[in-house]
């Protein structure tokens, strides 16, 4: 689903180079749950930024579904993330001024849906995270929890093929956290959603069907 070849991304400003990834190569199969760990700043973000096409690797090619996303301009680039990938972020990027049910609708937009649609469509995927009762709150009239699960809900309100998600239990409490944790399992086993998550957690990550581990911008076993 996920082929990274030979990635490596290279951080330059005016005094240094920052090695950021170095020559990481990953498969991820279709309806896979994979989790990514490694001590602070190794680059897992990166990793994941450059698989969700948020960000250009310095070398290397990313295909998704089969397809090279190297020679992709950036509206293509834009149609094809919002119609494949969900992002999950782990300051959630949710917008204040919208209310809940708004901010979820906001990855339908670019699709061909009319405003009935995209209502159903949010409050179906709010619901789904536990959240029908908090439609027309505003983002800060909500806990943490919450609105990682109204980030949830967004990432997952065009039914993407693959989720990536970035440290999406890491701001929350363990009961909480774990809450988190059984939604995404559960997308993945309903619906066959690839997933990938970074995580600090290993109880987090042995619950997924398999682990990387990055240190120093390459893989380990
Ligand atoms: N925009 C940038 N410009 C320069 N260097 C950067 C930039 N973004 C990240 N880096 C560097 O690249 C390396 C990898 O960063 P990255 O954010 O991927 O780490 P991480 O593994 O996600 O860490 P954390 O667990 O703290 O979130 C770090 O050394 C960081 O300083
Ligand atoms: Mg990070």
């Amino acid at each position: 689903m996920i082929r990274l070849q030979n990635i490596e991304k290279v951080y330059r400003t005016d005094t240094i180079e920052t090695l950021a990834l170095n020559s990481v190569s990953l498969d991820v199969a279709k309806g896979e749950f994979l989790s990514i760990m490694g001590p602070s700043g190794c680059g897992k973000s990166t990793l994941l930024n450059i698989m969700g096409l948020l960000d250009a690797p310095s070398k290397g090619e990313i295909r998704i579904d089969d397809q090279k996303t190297g020679g992709m301009n950036d509206k293509q680039l834009a149609q094809f993330r919002n119609k494949k990938l969900g992002f999950i972020f782990q300051s959630y990027h949710l917008i204040n001024d919208l209310q809940v049910l708004d901010n979820v609708e906001l990855p339908l937009l670019y699709r061909d849906t009319t405003a009935k649609q995209r209502r159903e469509l949010a409050a179906e995927a709010l619901e789904k995270v536990g959240l029908a009762n908090r439609l027309k709150h505003f983002p800060t009239q909500l806990s943490g929890g919450q609105r990682q699960r109204v980030a949830i809900a967004r990432a997952i309100v065009g039914r993407p093929e693959i989720i990536l998600a970035d440290e999406p239990t890491g701001n929350l409490d363990s009961a909480m956290g774990n809450e988190i944790m059984e939604i995404l399992l559960n997308l993945n086993r309903t619906d066959g959603t690839t997933i990938v998550m970074v995580t600090h957690d290993e109880n987090m990550a042995h619950k997924t069907h398999r682990l990387v581990r990055l240190f120093d911008g390459a893989q380990v076993l």
